[in-house]
């Protein structure tokens, strides 16, 4: 047993907070500002030169970026939205808040990539968007989406429950591609940022997330043509504030108490707390990623050893934000897998899965959606377990991750 004798304590994703991120916070706290204002701001205009769009909104949470980049582009009741069985919730609740009915595809066979053919056969008349998943960091194949929705734009029917979503729909003319990029901030492929290669991505900075502001998430969108991005950004903090006129700090001017309320809207802003912690999160991501990427390829090394199938995070034209390490080992049950992950808790190793398939759920039962349909999501979730991967491990903990894994694994295989 070697290394796996000598137990440790392995969590499977904390924060990485240090004294800069604190002292980010005592400055906001002791400022006399703390709800959106200027940190807010300014991690808003860092965003977008990180991610090379020319807005990003900050907001309380990924769900929420989703479901308001939904309502930015008018898509509501009557609507379809096609979103992967092979996802977190919070991907196809976003639409259902809007009104919208989520329309599943299953991915590919030993892939967390969506079917590309089954997307395009589930594409109708009523479909306004597909949200693609980049999960555990890696960029799917977006060229594939968008040819199939350039392909499909004979079907499509630009639509919209609002005027600006409705330019934004015409001013597309096609079926509206949209980021779950939850898990991929700093991602890039070909070249691009997760961020600048779909129409609209949305992330997230939960505190399991690679980078965190406690709660919170952002919206970004690319250009549209006659659109003014100006426009798309107000009406992102009419849509987060209540519907109301003025910021609080707007409130603050002179003489400026008076505003209107322009729609019974939401309340989903990012604090300049979060913000605080966001901007000292920002100036450390670079080395959080690279870290990530040791991890990663020592991972990668053990798995490739024990003939134990994972995820490619770096390829000659692909870099992923290295946000989960998913393995699937060959041959074993959901029983099975289960059982490892006991042995593995017992070890001191914390272990996951990313994910159980939606149509699994109850909430998506009641829907009528059945896993049988998915034939190869749950063959991927079946024999999978998700590792620890975290910037606070350290090079003895990975040792002893690996030591633990190939322990207990290689009594299955
Ligand atoms: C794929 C995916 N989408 C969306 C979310 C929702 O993120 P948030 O908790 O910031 O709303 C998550 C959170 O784990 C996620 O994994």
């Amino acid at each position: 047993m070697g290394e796996c004798s000598k137990k440790r304590s392995i969590s499977f994703s904390p924060p990485d907070i240090s004294d800069l991120e604190i002292a980010e916070v005592c400055e906001a706290l002791k400022s006399g500002w703390i709800t959106t204002g200027p940190r807010t701001k300014e991690l808003e205009k860092r965003l977008a030169n990180y991610c090379h769009t020319s807005k990003v909104v900050c907001l309380n949470s990924a769900t929420a970026a989703e479901e308001l980049n939904f309502r930015i582009c008018g898509i509501g009741e009557g609507d379809e939205v096609i979103v992967p069985a092979y996802t977190y919730t919070a991907t196809a609740a976003a639409a259902i808040h809007c009104g919208a009915k989520v329309v599943f595809v299953d991915c590919q066979k030993d892939s967390t990539e969506m079917d590309y053919d089954k997307l395009a056969e589930a594409i109708t008349n009523k479909t306004k968007a597909i949200v693609v998943v980049d999960i555990a960091g890696i960029i799917a194949s977006f060229e594939r989406v968008f040819n199939v929705v350039e392909a499909k734009k004979d079907v499509f029917i630009p639509g919209g429950n609002t005027e600006l979503g409705k330019r934004i729909q015409s001013a597309l003319g096609r079926v509206l591609v949209f980021a779950d990029d939850a898990h991929a901030l700093g991602a890039s492929k070909n070249g691009k940022m997760a961020g600048e290669i779909a129409d609209f991505t949305d992330f997230s900075f939960h505190a399991v997330k690679n980078f965190t502001t406690a709660e919170g998430g952002a919206s970004t969108w690319r250009d549209i043509p006659g659109i003014d991005n100006d426009e798309i950004y107000h009406q992102y903090q009419l849509y987060s504030l209540h519907g109301q006129s003025k910021d609080a700090l707007a409130k603050t001017q002179l003489g400026a108490w008076e505003y209107d309320i322009v729609g019974p809207w939401y309340k989903c802003n990012m604090t300049d707390i979060m913000a605080a912690i966001g901007l000292r999160q920002l100036d450390r991501y670079p080395k959080l990623l690279m870290r990530r990427k040791e991890i990663i390829e020592k991972y990668d090394e053990m798995c490739d050893e024990l003939g134990i199938k994972h995820l490619v995070h770096y390829t000659e034209n692909s870099v992923s934000s290295g946000h989960l390490y998913l393995t699937r080992i060959p041959g074993v049950t959901d029983e099975q897998r289960r059982e490892i992950i006991i042995k593995l808790a017992e070890c001191g190793v914390s272990t996951n899965v990313h994910y159980k398939p939606l149509p699994m759920m109850s909430a998506y039962k009641e829907m009528g959606w059945d896993i049988k349909d998915f034939p190869n999501a749950y063959d991927y979730y079946a024999n999978l377990i998700t590792l620890p991967l975290h910037t606070k491990l350290s090079d003895e903990d990975v040792e002893y991750v690996r030591a633990c894994y190939k322990d207990v694994v290689s009594q299955y295989i």
